[in-house]
């Protein structure tokens, strides 16, 4: 058996991991080569691929994969270019018996039809930093971004306390606000707003004034989900100095509506979320994860992507199944919205 392994999309911490559990259980378990296909699908065009094995991720006993950042394959999230054929040569040329995809639903979605329609034999392996993949509660590299948001919630309290500011951060996610909440919560921030839940200017600012009375000056810290729609705001948005993006648009209404009071300043926290090493949390998910895909591929369970449910199970789940489910985003009745209300957070309308 020759087991075909590329990371595919936006990387994240926990990647090695994953890639690290697939090796190590290919190769001990089942005596499968595993070969690492470069930069996702355009590494399997260019048949450009290195041999994986446990001696050689190992070296010299440092185990330097387990817990490192980025993805020693490494990966693009844009289209290859390529014509679809020309990936069918490539997976057929290099003689790959099986792939495992580690990607996001985006990824596992157009890898899991050129699957088909080449007869490739696929499993997946969710990843994404916006925990927005369908049927799995997790996806390799969210707890890991969720430490980074909260510590940069936590590292601003300092300055927004010292100056008495109030500080906007923005965060990654795309259309999910899965990062925002968690991270914002973590993090301990006043205001969270996510694509999911409408919310207002006064609504925010009523909050950034609850803080005020606790304190007696206008210091919050709110956060920002990149995918948010914002506020209109009444300025020529050709001016060099007009705001750019969600949290500076924010940042601009509330100190409109604040008539000036507010000093308000903007963070976006931008690729520091995708950057670092994993954290342990994540590296077992990744290594369980990696397992668990090498095991579906001994067992001839194609088409199928490795999942979890709570802290400790690992399932599977028909890859045709995540893609008709869609982007999984916040739903209104998460349990940490309401855990968020009851601790005065102001996560938007009820
Ligand atoms: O999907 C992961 C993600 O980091 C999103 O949160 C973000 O919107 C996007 O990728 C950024 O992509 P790029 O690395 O191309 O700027």
């Amino acid at each position: 058996m020759r087991l075909g392994l590329l990371t595919s999309g936006g990387d994240c911490p926990g990647l090695n991991a994953a890639i690290r559990a697939v090796v190590r259980r290919a190769e001990r378990g089942y005596g499968f080569e595993v070969l690492g296909i470069e930069d996702a699908g355009r590494g399997l065009v260019e048949r450009r691929a290195v041999p994986l094995t446990i001696a050689g991720l190992d070296h010299d006993g440092y185990d330097p994969y387990l817990s490192s950042g980025g993805t020693l394959l490494g990966s693009i999230n844009r289209s290859t270019g390529y014509a679809e054929c020309e990936l069918h040569a490539g997976y057929r040329d290099l003689g790959l018996d099986a792939l495992i995809a580690i990607g996001g639903d985006g990824s596992l979605a157009i890898l899991h039809g050129q699957a088909q329609r080449g007869g490739w034999s696929m499993v997946g392996i969710p990843k994404t930093i916006d925990n927005d993949v369908a049927l799995t509660d997790r996806a390799i590299g969210f707890e890991s971004a969720v430490r980074t948001v909260a510590k940069a919630v936590a590292d601003l309290r300092t300055t927004a306390v010292s100056h008495d500011r109030v500080l906007v951060l923005e965060t990654m996610g795309r259309a999910a606000g899965h990062l925002a909440l968690h991270g914002g919560m973590a993090g301990g921030a006043d205001v969270i707003l996510l694509p999911e839940i409408p919310f207002t200017v006064d609504g925010v600012m009523e909050a950034v004034e609850r803080r005020r009375h606790m304190r007696g000056q206008a210091f919050a810290l709110v956060v920002v989900a990149e995918g948010i729609t914002p506020p209109a705001i009444d300025v020529d948005p050709s001016s060099p100095t007009a705001p750019r993006g969600p949290g500076e648009t924010l940042a601009h209404a509330l100190h409109t509506a604040s008539k000036g009071t507010f000093e308000v300043r903007t963070t976006v926290l931008g690729h520091l979320q995708r950057g670092g090493s994993p954290t342990p949390s994540d590296v077992l998910l990744a290594t369980s994860f990696g397992v668990h895909a090498v095991d579906l591929v001994a067992q001839g369970s194609f088409g199928r992507m490795v999942a979890s449910r709570g802290p400790d199970t690992v399932i599977d789940v028909a890859i045709p199944d995540v893609v008709a489910a869609g982007s999984s985003p916040v739903r209104l009745d998460d349990p940490l919205v309401q855990v968020a209300r009851s601790m005065g957070v102001y996560v938007g309308q009820d």
